[in-house]
């Protein structure tokens, strides 16, 4: 199954995706965690990415729109994956029908005051991306990640201005998409404001899986 993930700063789409992705034996691409590795390899990417996703801001879409490109070619997608994060602008949706064809748009449905709830708390590891939370999902041991025994931190762009301006973003950006693919016939809207295995319940529903 192909599918795209769509919804607010988080939302919870990487931690659905996470679950989801082992449901559907699929692959999850977040292109958010292919851009925060490039920062941490300090390679030609992440050194042009960095600035602009503390910022809050989007990367460009001609080089968000290459990367998905390259990796949807390779062979471990060809039967389905979760894009989680993309497409986030209308020139990026346009340009994926070029080269892939989606199956449903799973629409995450939350308040600002859930979406602040989330990101003000998350903690996130730095080795092995596994999202936590400083009140809903804490790790065991403070600081330190209980499924690689990464360090545990708080992102960047979870800081308080950088928050701000990615839910702008999402608003002028990214929202347009849900009509977008509504009038397609490919969306599916899922209540995300309870906790985690209530929306898996959800997403299975709206898939009917
Ligand atoms: P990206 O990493 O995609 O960030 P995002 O869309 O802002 O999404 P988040 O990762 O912040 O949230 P999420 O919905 O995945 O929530 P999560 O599951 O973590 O992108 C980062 C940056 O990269 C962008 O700002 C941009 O610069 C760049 N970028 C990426 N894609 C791009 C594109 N296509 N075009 C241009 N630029 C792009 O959950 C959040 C917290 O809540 C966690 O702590 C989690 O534990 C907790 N939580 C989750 N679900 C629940 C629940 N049900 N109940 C309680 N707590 C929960």
């Amino acid at each position: 199954m192909k599918l795209i993930f769509l919804g607010p700063p988080g939302a919870g789409k990487g931690t659905l995706a996470v679950k989801a992705a082992e449901i559907l034996k699929i692959l999850q691409i977040s292109t958010g965690s292919i851009f925060r590795s490039a920062v941490a390899d300090g390679s030609p990417l992440g050194l042009k990415v960095k600035g602009i996703m503390d910022a809050g801001k989007l990367v460009d879409d001609e080089t968000t729109i290459e990367l998905v490109r390259e990796r949807l070619a390779k062979d471990d997608v060809q039967k389905g994956y979760i894009l989680d994060g993309f497409p986030r602008t209308i020139p990026q949706a346009q340009a994926l029908e070029s080269f892939s064809k989606v199956e449903k748009v799973i629409n995450f449905d939350i308040p600002d005051s859930g979406v602040l709830e989330r990101l003000g708390g998350r903690r996130v590891c730095r080795m092995c991306g596994y999202n936590f939370h400083a009140v809903f999902n804490k790790p065991a041991k403070e600081g330190i990640c209980d499924h690689c025994g990464g360090e545990v931190y708080i992102r960047e762009d979870d800081k308080p201005e950088a928050i701000q301006k990615r839910l702008e973003v999402y608003r002028t950006q990214t929202a347009p998409l849900i009509d977008y693919y509504r009038e397609k016939g490919l969306l599916l809207d899922i209540d995300a404001k309870p906790m985690v295995d209530q929306i898996v319940i959800n997403f299975k529903n709206a898939l009917g899986i």
